[in-house]
């Protein structure tokens, strides 16, 4: 699928949820089905709770109101429902969740877009691709493990003062800044092919980076002060878990919801690395 195609996709989308809107009524009963999980290698189970929507209610609305009253549509009194987030304004991507199929935020997820009517189902899983630690809520350790494999960030660390950085074009900045929107929320590794679970921490760093780490990695190779540990994010690209790993199914950028331009970072990293290598053969080291 081409980013045109992508945006007229996300564009339908968002017309349904704003026609949805226009008809929600507030006050309405909507049941929020809900996998659960006790904790790591318990087994899960589904539970269904009624919620009442008031105009606006979102995702995490609908949890707070079960978690004050963790009573399930058919009677049975259950436990508050454990999920993570922290900023409530899609920003720190740690509220990601699998919402009627799809991954996404809840923060930003409006049920009058998703269940406008009385009587709706929204259905809310952890994501598949980390370990859940209770419910919804999972452990990212390996998307910032990931991040780290690449060097992800400008070296400026020291005691002493490092003077001004040398100064970068308004172009680069413009290119750049949708790479940097980045919130680490797991959504492209979630519906990437080639990024498994991987519960042993000593198998990450050969197993597929996942598109956030390559789009950081282009991110941080153009930025001026950045680019001076360009060869050793390219060096940890190039080989097992690296970038060609990555199998070109496109699903990452379908489902970024900063629109970050994924498969165009991947290819760009791909050529980069096809360089770096040919220019290490040639120095011969
Ligand atoms: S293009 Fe690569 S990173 Fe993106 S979903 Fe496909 S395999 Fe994963
Ligand atoms: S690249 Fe997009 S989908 Fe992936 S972690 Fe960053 S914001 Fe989320
Ligand atoms: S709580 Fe931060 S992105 Fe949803």
């Amino acid at each position: 699928m081409t980013s045109t195609h992508t945006q007229a996709h996300a564009s339908a989308a968002a017309r349904k949820a704003a026609a949805n809107r226009v008809n929600a009524k507030p006050g309405r009963k909507v049941f929020v089905r809900i996998l659960r999980c006790d904790g790591p290698g318990q087994p899960s189970r589904w539970e269904t709770f009624s919620v009442t929507i008031e105009r606006g209610a979102n995702v995490i609305s609908c949890l707070q109101q079960i978690a004050a009253n963790p009573i399930t549509s058919d009677g049975t009194r259950s436990t508050p429902v454990v999920w993570d987030s922290g900023c409530l304004e899609e920003v720190c991507g740690a509220c990601t969740m699998v919402i009627n199929g799809k991954v996404r935020q809840s923060c930003s997820c409006l049920i009058d877009d998703h269940a406008p009517t009385e009587g709706d189902t929204i259905t809310l899983e952890p994501m598949s691709k980390f370990p859940v630690v209770r419910d919804l809520w999972v452990d990212r350790s390996r998307l910032f493990h990931n991040l780290k494999r690449v060097k992800a960030w400008v070296p400026i660390d020291g005691t002493y003062a490092l003077g001004p950085g040398p100064s970068e074009s308004a172009e680069s900045q413009e290119q750049r800044y949708v790479m940097s929107t980045c919130m680490s929320c797991g959504c492209c590794l979630e519906a990437c092919p080639q990024f498994n679970v991987e519960p042993d921490p000593a198998a990450w760093d050969t197993a597929f980076v996942g598109a956030h780490a390559l789009n950081q990695a282009r991110l941080f190779n153009q930025h001026e002060t950045g680019r001076r540990m360009k060869g050793e994010r390219l060096d940890a690209l190039m080989g097992t878990g690296g970038v060609n790993d990555c199998g070109n199914a496109q699903n990452c950028v379908k489902v970024c919801p900063k629109l970050i331009p994924l498969t165009e970072s991947i290819a760009v990293i791909g050529r980069a690395t096809t360089i770096h290598a040919f220019a290490r053969w040639f120095s011969g080291k």
